[in-house]
């Protein structure tokens, strides 16, 4: 991959002067075609005091876990444990939520604004141990760049 291009692309389209939900939306386009063996891109928001996940904005096949509670599934586990989570083969994971047969590998990366866990992004790949070390690198950009927006 070629993260200096993708971390110009993700800053620009951060900074574009729209609602966050059209950027969040824009990005998860964009990584998903951009990056061959992201299959599906989302958000996953904290709701509230209440402890789930919201799935917000996502590109790929749309998927019923829409709400996920803390602890639950790889998504769950993040929301708790504040740590990025690179699964290259799910079907080594005891706590997974499937989102399809053909999901192979899943990563995970925390959003924190102000120090605080507010979601993450989700990415499914339909290959098997796809992610290095550059995959966290990128993803830790966009939710950092995410985390200046007016989320
Ligand atoms: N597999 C996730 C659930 C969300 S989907 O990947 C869209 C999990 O185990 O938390």
């Amino acid at each position: 991959m070629n993260i200096t291009q993708l971390k110009k692309d993700i800053l620009v389209i951060t900074q574009q002067p729209l609602h966050v939900d059209e950027i969040l939306q824009q990005i998860c386009d964009y990584l998903k075609s951009a990056v061959s063996y992201y299959d599906w891109v989302g958000f996953y928001f904290t709701n509230g005091d209440k402890k789930e996940l919201i799935l917000k904005q996502f590109a790929g096949k749309p998927t019923e876990h829409t709400i996920i509670p803390f602890g639950k599934g790889i998504c769950g586990q993040v929301a708790l444990s504040n740590q990025n989570f690179v699964v290259q083969d799910v079907t080594e994971q005891d706590n997974y939520i499937s989102c399809g047969f053909d999901v192979k590998s899943e990563i995970v990366v925390p959003i924190f604004k102000k120090g605080v866990n507010i979601g993450q992004i989700d990415i499914d790949s339909h290959h098997i141990a796809p992610f290095v070390t550059e995959d966290e690198e990128l993803l830790e950009y966009v939710c950092e760049q995410v985390a200046k927006l007016n989320i």
